[in-house]
């Protein structure tokens, strides 16, 4: 005979950043013990005695990061929620003191909205008044495109922790031995210099002119190719993975590109972008871009039913269009808005709708950079972006109908990312753009 299902006020689907944050502000907005369930598929597999742990919402940009250092390497419990923003760090034993249930290693497999039902691969069943969707996304793999051998041994991907401790066992096993990095956006950046640090002799394969094509413009993408290329990381671009060849064993030995080029590798990693897991609820909800359409509180097309994180495509009232934005910073906001958005309904009290600025950022070895509001328009390059410095500082603005849009910075202290932040938020004018330039940083510490 079936189990009855469990009932929650509130259901959190997906266990990630916003998961975490989600709950905080829960218990910040005031729930009841027993009121609110997580219920998340993450689990991690010990290697070596061959047991799954559950493991609670935790910072993911620490696994490309921290987690990967030779020394000194980030674990849990050291980076769960919320500490990414200098908050609390969000024990398993916070959850059970609150009386929030987390409801983990349990995959959802079923979504009805009509419902308002979750089944989980097991067969258990939940049911809620309130959902929250925080599944996240899920990495493109290069199986999915029929790439030969792309399922050979030590081919690997990172999206969660248990990819990081596959990533680390396969470093450990290939230990000073060669790597190929495939992809050159977030993943690809981070993981070469992680690999780097660890001794591997790198490459980086991409089919675009220059890295991160989708935020930096050539003058940006400069220095950090030629940063890394100082550090020792071969950069192969224009081309990409047309296939792999493998030992008798099926661990890979070697990529072969597309343009003919073999690269010896013992380990290759991927990154070659993420997947908005919101095929649960296909059909279900109103989609747009690629997520689940919300409104500025993160309702969906379904009441009651709230899309957070990766998976929300919400109105971005600055730039007065639809955005969906896959970052952590959106992830953690966009939960606490939704949460504040429930708890208002409940209340009747009214609270104004999302406003966010978009901001990224992303550090490896020495360097580190940050980029607030919209990369459009013309771009102006200030600062010294040789990659030889000794102490890089430069930038590069956006300029969109005589006004500055966007603004990147590497090198900043904390005073002059706050000052771009500022500038993109309130997109001062530009009057000469040669003026600008010249200016550089001042333009926007003076604002
Ligand atoms: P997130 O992926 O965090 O969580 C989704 C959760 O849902 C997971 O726990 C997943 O297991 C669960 N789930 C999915 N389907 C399920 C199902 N059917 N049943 C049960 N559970 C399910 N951003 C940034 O701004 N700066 C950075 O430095 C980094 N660094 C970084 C490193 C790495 C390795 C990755 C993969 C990503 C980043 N990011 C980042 C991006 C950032 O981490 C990302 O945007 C947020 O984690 C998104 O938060 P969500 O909660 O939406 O998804
Ligand atoms: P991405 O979209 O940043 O980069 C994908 C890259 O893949 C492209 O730049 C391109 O160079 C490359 N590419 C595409 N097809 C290819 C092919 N066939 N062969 C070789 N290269 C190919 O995605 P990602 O780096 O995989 O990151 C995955 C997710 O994780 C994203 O959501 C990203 O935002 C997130 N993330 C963010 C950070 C950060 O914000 N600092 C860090 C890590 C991951």
């Amino acid at each position: 005979m079936a189990a009855e299902a469990r009932h929650f006020k509130y259901v959190i689907l997906g266990g990630g950043v916003a998961a975490g944050y989600a709950a905080r502000e829960f218990r910040e907005q005031g729930v009841k013990p027993g009121e609110l369930a997580i219920i998340s598929k993450e689990a991690l597999l010990n290697l070596t005695i061959h047991f799954f742990f559950q493991v609670a919402p935790y910072e993911r940009p620490a696994l490309s990061k921290g987690y990967l250092f030779p020394q000194n390497a980030a674990r849990l419990p050291g980076f769960h929620t919320c500490v990414g923003s200098g908050g609390e760090k969000l024990l398993p034993e916070w959850y059970s003191e609150k009386g929030i249930e987390l409801i983990l290693s349990t995959e959802i497999v079923k979504v009805d909205l009509a419902a308002k039902t979750l089944t989980s691969a097991a067969g258990a069943t939940f049911t809620y008044e309130i959902l929250l969707i925080a599944t996240g996304s899920s990495v493109i793999k290069l199986t999915d495109f029929g790439v030969q051998g792309a399922e050979y041994n030590n081919i690997l991907y990172l999206r969660d922790i248990e990819d990081g401790e596959k990533l680390l066992a396969a470093m450990q096993a290939k230990k000073d031995g060669k790597a190929v990095v495939v992809g050159g956006g977030y993943i690809g950046l981070e993981l070469s210099a992680a690999l780097k640090i660890n001794n591997f002799d790198v490459t980086m394969v991409y089919p675009e002119p220059w890295c991160m094509p989708r935020l930096f413009t050539a003058g940006i993408a400069h220095f950090y190719e030629g940063y890394y290329a100082r550090k020792g990381i071969n950069l192969v671009k224009g081309t990409y993975a047309a296939g792999f060849d493998a030992d008798e064993n099926g661990d890979v030995t070697a990529v072969k590109l597309k343009d003919g080029r073999v690269l010896e590798a013992d380990i290759v990693i991927v990154g070659v972008g993420g997947r908005p897991l919101t095929g649960l609820v296909k059909g279900q909800v109103a989609e747009e871009k690629g997520g689940i359409k919300t409104d500025g509180f993160f309702e969906t097309s379904v009441p009651g039913v709230y899309a957070i994180g990766d998976v929300a495509t919400f109105p971005m009232k600055l730039y007065n269009d639809q955005r969906r934005v896959e970052h952590v910073d959106h992830a953690r906001k966009s939960a606490e808005q939704a949460v504040r958005a429930i708890k208002a309904k409940e209340s009747g009290e009214p609270i104004p709708e999302y406003d966010y600025l978009p901001y990224f950022y992303s550090r490896s070895f020495d360097v580190a950079w940050q980029f607030y509001g919209d990369n459009v328009g013309d771009d102006v390059l200030f600062g010294d972006n040789d990659p030889a410095a000794t102490q890089p500082k430069f930038g590069s603005y956006w300029v969109k109908d005589g006004k500055v849009v966007g603004v990147f910075l590497e090198g900043g202290s904390a005073d002059e990312y706050q000052a771009i932040a500022r500038v993109a938020r309130t997109q001062p004018p530009v009057v000469d753009v040669e003026v600008l330039r010249k200016d550089g940083l001042e333009f926007a510490t003076k604002i």
